[in-house]
């Protein structure tokens, strides 16, 4: 040892500082070198899973105002026709039925409607995003979006909604129908303005704005183009919708 030892230091002193690490005393030299690189690349190793972790973190801190809390919901509604003049009485075997999924989140809530099983229709998405202010209705079958300011008053705001729907899973509703006849204006070209909902359920869709018929000048006299048009039925509030939408 003591051989070795001296060996070593007098090497060093001979050659200074430029002794290459081969040449020195393997017991010296190699012990301590391959801890070294075992910490170095435990090291690099952790630095490399706390680069993905954080990656992780700031990756789903974005997803999550989209995406996370978010829940899915299932209702169905019976309602009565009070607009073509039979009462409730008068209809006492069969009431029309509406089915929904309905995902509500704190910004928005989309419904999935149905192809209704008795009448004609289509299945359709329609999307209430509550910061933007705007209603979107996807057509599945025209594959066409038709969009319109939000109504307050028709669609509930998301926390209502979703005592609605959990008032409605513990059991039949009975409801009523309410009209709302709504015209293509415009063609929309440019769906961004309209907010990362409606933009990702719109996407490579032809996009419409739309008016109430009410609301269009000269009263909304309606024109005789009737096979221009789509019904759809759902609900977002106590009493189902009967949404006519007219290209002309
Ligand atoms: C909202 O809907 C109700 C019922 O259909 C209607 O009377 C009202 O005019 C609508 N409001 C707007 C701003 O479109």
């Amino acid at each position: 040892m003591v051989k070795i030892a001296f060996n070593s230091a007098l090497a060093q002193k001979a050659l200074g500082k430029e002794v290459p690490a081969a040449v020195k005393d393997p017991e010296q030299g190699s012990a301590p070198s391959g801890n070294d690189g075992s910490t170095g690349r435990c090291l690099l190793t952790l630095l490399g899973i706390a680069f993905i972790l954080s990656g992780l973190i700031v990756g789903g801190a974005c997803l999550y105002r989209y995406f996370t809390p978010k829940r899915l919901y299932h209702g169905a509604m019976q309602f009565s026709d009070v607009s073509t003049g039979a009462g409730a009485e008068s209809q006492p075997y069969y009431l029309p039925r509406v089915e929904e999924e309905v995902e509500i989140s704190d910004s928005m809530a989309v419904i999935s409607v149905p192809p209704p099983r008795f009448r004609p229709g289509d299945p359709a998405y329609i999307l209430h995003d509550f910061n933007r202010k705007l209603t979107a209705y996807l057509d599945l079958t025209l594959r066409t979006c038709f969009v319109i300011p939000l109504n307050t008053s028709v669609v509930l705001p998301p926390q209502d909604l979703i005592d609605l729907f959990s008032q409605l899973m513990s059991g039949s509703y009975r409801s009523y129908l309410v009209h709302e006849d709504l015209v293509v204006t415009e063609r929309i070209d440019d769906i961004k303005p309209l907010g990362f909902y409606i933009r990702r359920l719109c996407d490579g869709k032809e996009t419409y704005r739309m008016q109430r018929r009410a609301s269009l000048p000269g009263g909304g006299i309606q024109k005789r183009s009737a096979d221009e048009c789509f019904t759809l039925h759902h609900f977002a509030n106590k009493f189902v919708t009967e949404t006519r939408i007219c290209k002309a």
